[in-house]
């Protein structure tokens, strides 16, 4: 059974939410960035989320927690990403904070997994976008988060299949 790892970084809940489906999904518990240790780090699969906050920052726990990502070796470990954000109230800014999670972990040496389609998102412009598809899973439970459960699922689905 793979190690995974889920770290997160939450304002209002909505990633915290997010993150504990996912390391459910894994058997595993979700730890926040504010809490966050070295060892935390350490996964065959680590699975990064943020909200997007400002106008497309990361969530505040993230911004003194990029240090611990900054320091780390990642070279051949696979990192998935995920992200919260508001595609309607943020169209040219939306989850860019899992963009810049994205890019700190190839920075570092990892190869990012679970990229998804960005087809039937409204958002103008993304940090987190790349060839028309998102670097990870893009959730919005500000106007859509009926979507959330199935868009979980089937990301963990895709997350279990490249792990195999
Ligand atoms: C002041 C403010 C700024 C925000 N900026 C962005 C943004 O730039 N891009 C985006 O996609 N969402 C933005 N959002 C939406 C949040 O990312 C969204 O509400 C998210 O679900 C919050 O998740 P959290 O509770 O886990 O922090 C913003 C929300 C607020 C209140």
């Amino acid at each position: 059974m793979a190690n995974v790892k889920v770290i997160y970084g939450s304002s209002t809940g909505s990633t915290e939410s997010a993150a504990a489906l996912i390391a459910a999904a894994f058997g595993t518990e979700a730890v926040s960035i504010a809490h966050a240790e070295m060892e935390d780090f350490e996964a065959d699969l680590l699975i990064l989320g943020s909200s997007t906050w400002g106008l497309g920052e990361l969530q505040d726990d993230w911004l003194s927690g990029i240090a611990m990502l900054d320091s780390l070796d990642l070279t051949g470990r696979k990192v998935a990403v995920f992200g919260l954000g508001d595609q309607n109230g943020f169209p040219d800014t939306f989850a860019d904070a899992m963009g810049i999670l994205a890019e700190k972990a190839e920075e570092r040496g990892a190869a990012i997994i679970g990229e998804t389609s960005s087809a039937g998102y409204a958002h103008s412009i993304s940090a987190a976008e790349k060839d028309g598809r998102f670097r990870g899973l893009a959730l919005d439970d500000n106007n859509e988060p009926e979507k959330t459960p199935d868009r979980i699922g089937r990301w963990v689905e895709q997350l279990k299949a490249a792990l195999a």
